[in-house]
């Protein structure tokens, strides 16, 4: 027998209730039931989003809730600056290229955050920068990026964007959309929000929306106009995707009855125990100044194929962890926190890890990481 555990940092667990929800005998989504059951989601993802705005609910991945945010903002031409510090940093960059928009790229170092001065170094060389392009927790390497302190340097101006892919970090961090004046933020089901993939979730601030209106950009689908029309009249405009909304719906209520405030506590619990377990174990974190509560990245010991760490983690003990990309490919393994993830099953992401690491030749004090983390979890009772 063997039971597989999911600690990936997306597709995540979803909770057996929201599944069961999910079930249900499928609905017309013309319909008042439909209407009812996607009035409450998009209510209800307004206080996830700490806004007033709209927050629109796309059939899609988050990739597609980034390309609108291009697509309905900007025009061919326009320069946006991108924080290009990992995977989807890069991946900005790529689709506002597609897009004829012209990326100025600052390049951060992966496992480092954007540094605010930084940008505003590039911002001041460059005025007609109409955008800041950037992710609040870039999964690649599990860092957070100083997003606040970066909303000081957009806020107050008309002509200046902050458009953020918070595709891990919603529903994670404290990250209050209109007091910080976050332009564009952008979720994704399969996150924080414990749900399969397959929905986006996009929100606008008055100062986006102005931009909608004169953005040239061609678009079809991800039309985020026509979208918030259809929002009033309590649906989408094309066919929704019924199971997932219908499960956002019931996520959201689990969400709400926890309070916000304790689902961002309880990321940042788990968190602070998988860093603690890893500096016990000895091993190193890839984000060590600013990591991210969504995920915890470490470096494998040199001695160990991360790649072959991972793929037998998956294979012989059933715990499905992430590995390294790119230049980190066989070289780092990531832990997540997103989601339907608590107490035990952090503890067993690490004991799993110490395992393996044992079994790939590595000196581990075996329940060294696992006695860190739990003096950490043990706040929670
Ligand atoms: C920060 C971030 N941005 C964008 C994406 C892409 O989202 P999707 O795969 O849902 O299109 C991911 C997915 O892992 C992500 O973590």
């Amino acid at each position: 027998m063997k039971k597989t555990y999911l600690l990936a940092p997306g597709p995540t667990p979803v909770p057996e209730k929201v599944n069961l929800d999910m079930a249900a005998p499928m609905i017309h989504h013309r319909t008042p039931q439909f209407s009812k059951i996607f009035a409450e989601a998009a209510e209800d993802a307004k206080i996830l989003f700490q806004t007033k705005q709209d927050v629109m609910i796309l059939a899609s991945t988050g990739t597609g809730g980034m390309e609108g945010c291009i697509t309905n903002l900007f025009s061919p031409g326009d320069k946006v600056l991108v924080v290009n510090g990992g995977k989807f940093g890069e991946r900005w960059g790529k689709i506002s290229e597609t897009y004829g928009l012209v990326p100025v790229w600052l390049k951060v170092e992966w496992g480092q955050a954007a540094n605010p001065a930084d940008i505003k170094a590039l911002l001041d060389k460059e005025p007609d920068i109409k955008a800041i392009l950037i992710q609040a927790s870039e999964t690649s390497t599990t860092v957070a990026h100083p997003i606040e302190e970066i909303s000081k340097l957009t806020r107050d101006r008309d002509d200046l964007l902050l458009v953020v892919d918070g595709i891990t970090a919603v529903g994670v961090y404290n990250m209050p959309m209109d007091e910080w004046g976050i332009d564009a933020m952008i979720t994704g089901s399969q996150k924080a929000l414990q749900l399969p993939p397959g929905l986006a979730l996009v929100a606008l601030s008055d100062k986006a929306w102005k931009a909608n209106e004169s953005s040239k950009c061609p678009r079809f689908y991800f039309d985020f106009k026509k979208e918030r029309k259809n929002l009033a009249n309590q649906t989408t405009a094309y066919t929704p995707a019924v199971s997932l909304v219908t499960g956002l719906r019931s996520v959201l209520q689990s969400m709400k009855e926890e309070g916000m405030e304790n689902v961002h506590k309880r990321h940042n619990r788990l968190a602070r125990a998988t860093r603690s377990a890893v500096k016990a174990l000895g091993l190193k974190l890839v984000a060590p100044d600013a990591p991210a509560d969504s995920a915890t990245g470490l470096f494998v010991p040199e001695s160990v194929d991360g790649g072959k760490l991972v793929k037998s983690l998956r294979d012989d003990f059933g715990v499905t962890l992430a590995g390294g990309q790119d230049d980190w490919k066989g070289k780092v393994v990531r832990i997540a926190h997103l989601g339907y993830v608590d107490t035990f099953d952090t503890i067993l992401a690490i004991a799993a890890l110490e395992m393996a690491l044992k079994k790939f030749g590595h000196d581990v004090a075996l329940g060294k990481g696992v006695a860190a983390a739990q003096e950490i979890l043990l706040e929670a009772y």
